[in-house]
């Protein structure tokens, strides 16, 4: 079927107007129409949302309405992956095709018992289509696309990291843009400027590894196993930041001196595995290393690398929120200390709820509700992508109004 032949096929059945929306009889047509527009701008509850998100190692479901969360499962394939001290991408398809239909169930259950929601409830699926493992996003996108045929619903790819920006949303019900998003997750490490649902612009980036990448290599070479965040970040609460001096990456200028937001990490790794290097030679008995000091400095110089850039792009650009997004937005050093340097520039900080940092259904759902709002569908000829970038987001969408 051509593309736009199953994007219309994909709303034209759709219901997504609320019920008061469908139930309510007029007389005259005219009238109909006018409280109509009325009725659903004042009573129209928000669009409740179902969405999936496989793109990495976690098969999660949620459904979210507006910015309530309804219900919201992860099952996490970490014990699988730490076996091989990272994520092995066919592993995890294989393990998103064992786990989603038990995910959904649960995620279904769990929202009928809180909110007494079901089928009829939902408006619309979601699910995260770019970037990620293109076999893991298959799985959820397969899924995704067969639950809104078989139900009727209109269907929604989303971009994961706008998933990560919204993950804030549901912390905050008064967030609203503009405002700079920290971007730090596993793969990505950005400072973006967030204009509206879908307008984004990237002010600095790393030039190498992600954030969370470093945290992940610096724990694989002090031998801390995988996922490295959580580890370094608990090692580092009992260290001292101070024991090591470690080079914070800066981007030189063709024309002298620094990027002001770019950033680097993999120089950093570098020195890192430098320093163990030197410091079990210095024990050839095979003495213990002082890890957790080691840890607490490389975590002090990520944490000052990301604060400074966060600090320096909302002041330039004159945004007065930072939202934190991604897996290293859980981490207790950026936590503490990109609140102590907002507070000293007057501006606001909102870090998502620490459920929501790392990868989870209910931020998708949540950015699909926004994109649903604008009037926004996607082709149910939507692929995977393991690339997209956050300013390429339009792509995914036509418009159903
Ligand atoms: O957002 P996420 O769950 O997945 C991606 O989209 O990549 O982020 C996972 C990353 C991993 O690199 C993990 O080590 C890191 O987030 N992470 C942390 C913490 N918790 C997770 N990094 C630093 N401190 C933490 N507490
Ligand atoms: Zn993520």
């Amino acid at each position: 079927m051509p593309k736009e032949a199953l994007l219309s096929a994909s709303y034209k059945s759709a219901s997504y107007k609320s019920a008061s929306y469908k139930s309510a009889s007029y007389k005259s047509a005219s009238y109909k129409q006018e409280t109509c527009l009325i009725m659903s701008l004042s009573v129209s509850p928000s669009p409740t949302v179902l969405a999936v998100e496989t793109s990495c190692d976690e098969t999660a479901i949620a459904i979210v309405r507006g910015r309530q969360v309804l219900s919201s499962v992860v099952a996490s394939q970490i014990d699988i992956h730490r076996r091989y001290g990272g994520v092995v991408p066919e592993v995890a398809s294989r393990e998103h095709v064992g786990a989603i239909a038990t995910t959904l169930s649960q995620a279904l259950a769990e929202a009928n018992r809180e909110q007494s929601v079901n089928w009829d409830d939902i408006d619309a699926i979601a699910t995260t289509c770019a970037p990620g493992l293109v076999g893991a996003l298959m799985v959820g996108i397969t899924a995704a696309k067969t639950l809104a045929m078989v139900h009727n619903k209109p269907f929604l790819g989303v971009h994961h990291l706008e998933g990560h920006i919204y993950a804030s949303y549901l912390s905050d019900d008064t967030l609203k843009p503009p405002f700079l998003c920290l971007l730090v997750s596993g793969g990505h490490t950005s400072f973006v400027q967030v204009r509206g649902a879908g307008d984004y612009v990237v002010l600095g980036k790393t030039r190498d590894d992600a954030a969370g990448e470093a945290f992940d290599k610096v724990a694989r070479l002090l031998d801390l196993g995988y996922p490295g965040g959580p580890v370094i970040d608990r090692l580092a609460q009992t260290g001292n930041p101070k024991a090591f001096p470690l080079p914070e990456g800066k981007i030189s200028l063709p024309g002298g001196g620094f990027h002001p937001y770019d950033a680097s990490f993999s120089g950093l790794k570098t020195a890192v595995l430098r320093l163990t290097e030197k410091l079990k030679a210095e024990r050839p008995d095979g003495g213990e290393l002082p890890v957790a000091d080691i840890a607490a400095s490389f975590q002090a110089t990520v944490v000052r690398s990301l604060v400074k850039r966060a600090i320096a792009c909302a002041t330039d650009y004159d945004l007065s929120t930072i939202v934190v997004g991604g897996g290293v937005a859980a981490n207790s050093g950026l936590r503490q200390q990109l609140r102590l340097a907002a507070e000293k520039h007057g501006l606001k900080v909102i870090f998502p709820p620490m459920k929501y940092c790392t990868d989870n259904a209910a931020m998708i759902a949540c950015a699909a509700v926004a994109h649903f709002e604008r009037g926004e569908r996607s082709s149910l000829a939507l692929g995977g992508q393991s690339k997209l970038s956050i300013t390429e987001i339009s792509q995914l969408y036509v418009s159903a109004l």
